[in-house]
């Protein structure tokens, strides 16, 4: 087809929707810019963007629109340590490790947003996170991957999923680090889709006079860009069948947790997920629920607080199931979720937000306040699609203190404290008492880190330290590695 019948169809297929707008300073483009609006508009799928417009925009859809008397508590599995059975812990952990060693399971980080809470320019998985080693989060994940693949004697790949945003970025700082010493080949890096953001009248926003208004389309786009990037294609032909999902954010993660993968394997579960108990009513996390019949997760800023704060009858707090964004896909459950033609597509959240734009007169315009829409895809909407799903327990200080915010809760800080606490818990487990007030110990004042490259959890620990023959002493400064 020729370049103007291009045009003119897609001209049309805009004035449809009533989206035509965006091609009102073609003719101020040169060639470039024409092909570039040209290609961006033609990787949009209109009618789905479309729909979304109409839906959620237009219909001002909400975007929880539960029952609230009918949602309940979702079931998990506890840890044995608040009333979990031993030997099923024991059986699920061996089980794990089988699957391991096999070959099946690969690691997923999730790293195409847009971090704006943190601050940082740059990709966020480029943060620097350890105290003494500033070590990036990127580099504590490999580290932890790495210490994996040794221990159980596999390769391990590691798929990462980036977006327009920062997928250069994200390659150049791993090849500036040489891999962070992982082989080339376990890298696999693809971005996700980005999706158009709109005004508060559903119509497109213009970032320049020849570009629209693209965010990323939300973790939930994982799902569609494994499958479309080939990721699937390539864990299945090595063998790779569960996909170890986690955010760029937390690196207190156990990348690789052979309990949970055994669980995950004994429930022949699509997709299975982590719980944190909630430290506090309002703590601003997801919450697992059970909802007509399958499990969901409920964010945080749609459950009514009232909810977030009732307690059971032994005085915890009800609907305690922390989402902490740590997950298993089985391979073939997203491939059939991810696929362009599946009929189990998930939903579109919206978010409003201030969105710099072009306006009507080729004028860019700073808003003050929210001025648009963007779209996105929320990953654990897929639960209620997978068969056999289970909620396995974690331990808090072994899962998750994620990076979010510059300052307080959730932020640089907090996670040095929390690296710092395993790391006298560990110790603690091998008999070392680093200090009389470890407890209170904060990173600032006392540094000392374990290497991920050394240990990836407590019992790996315990059994590398065991075997080292000289002990190292335990210091401000020292670094166990
Ligand atoms: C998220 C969860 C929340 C959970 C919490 C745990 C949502 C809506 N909420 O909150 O239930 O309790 O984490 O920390 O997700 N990302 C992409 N592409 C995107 C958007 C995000 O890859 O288009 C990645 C980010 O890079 C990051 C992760 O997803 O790794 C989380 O994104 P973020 O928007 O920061 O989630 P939260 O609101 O903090």
């Amino acid at each position: 087809m020729g370049i103007s019948n291009k045009v003119s169809e897609i001209k049309e297929k805009l004035s449809e929707l009533g989206q035509d707008h965006i091609l009102n300073f073609y003719s101020e483009l040169n060639k470039a810019e024409h092909e570039g609006l040209l290609k961006q508009i033609q990787s949009i799928d209109l009618n789905e963007f479309q729909s979304q417009v109409d839906r959620l925009v237009l219909a001002n859809e909400k975007d929880a629109d539960l029952d609230w008397d009918a949602l309940k508590p979702a079931d998990y599995i506890p840890l044995p340590e608040n009333g979990g059975d031993t030997a099923l812990w024991e059986q699920a952990k061996a089980k794990g490790e089988k699957a391991i060693k096999e070959g099946r399971v690969a690691a997923f980080t999730v790293a195409g947003g847009q971090g704006t809470r943190l601050g940082y320019e740059g990709p966020k998985g480029t943060f620097s996170i350890t105290p003494l080693s500033d070590k990036s989060l990127f580099e504590v994940f490999a580290n932890k991957i790495t210490r994996a693949s040794e221990r159980y004697g596999v390769r391990i790949p590691w798929f990462i999923m980036t977006s327009e945003i920062n997928h250069e970025a994200t390659i150049e700082a791993f090849e500036a680090n040489n891999y962070f010493g992982m082989p080339k080949e376990s890298l696999f890096f693809f971005s996700q889709a980005l999706f158009p953001a709109v005004d508060l009248n559903g119509k497109m926003l213009l970032e320049e006079k020849g570009q629209c208004v693209m965010t990323p389309n939300g973790h939930g786009g994982s799902l569609r860009a494994l499958v479309d990037s080939g990721a699937i294609e390539k864990m299945r032909s090595e063998g790779i069948d569960i996909l170890s999902y986690f955010q760029v954010d937390n690196p207190l993660v156990p990348c690789i947790d052979p309990a949970f993968i055994g669980f995950h394997i004994l429930n022949q579960s699509e997709l299975s997920s982590k719980m944190i108990p909630k430290a506090y009513p309002l703590e601003k996390v997801g919450v697992f629920c059970q909802y007509e019949g399958s499990n969901l997760v409920v964010e945080y800023s749609d459950m009514p607080e009232a909810m977030q704060e009732q307690l059971d009858e032994e005085g915890g707090i009800l609907f305690r199931s922390g989402s902490v964004a740590i997950h298993l896909f089985d391979r073939d459950f997203i491939e059939r979720v991810g696929s362009t033609s599946s009929e189990d597509k998930l939903p579109y959240h919206k978010a409003l937000k201030k969105i710099p734009f072009i306006n009507a007169s080729g004028v860019r315009e700073v808003p003050e306040k929210a001025n648009g829409v963007k779209f996105e895809m929320f990953v654990f909407d897929a639960l209620s699609k997978a068969n056999n799903p289970v909620i396995v327990e974690g331990l808090r200080n072994d899962n998750f203190s994620p990076v979010k915010n510059a300052e307080g809760i959730d932020s640089p800080e907090s996670c040095q404290n929390d690296l710092l606490k395993q790391a006298i818990r560990w110790l603690k487990a091998v008999g070392v008492e680093v200090a009389s007030n470890s407890e209170s110990l904060e990173a600032k004042d006392f540094p000392f880190e374990i290497n991920y490259r050394f240990a990836m959890d407590k019992d790996d620990f315990i059994n590398q330290w065991n075997s080292l023959s000289d002990k190292p002493s335990i210091q401000s400064g020292t670094i166990i590695e």
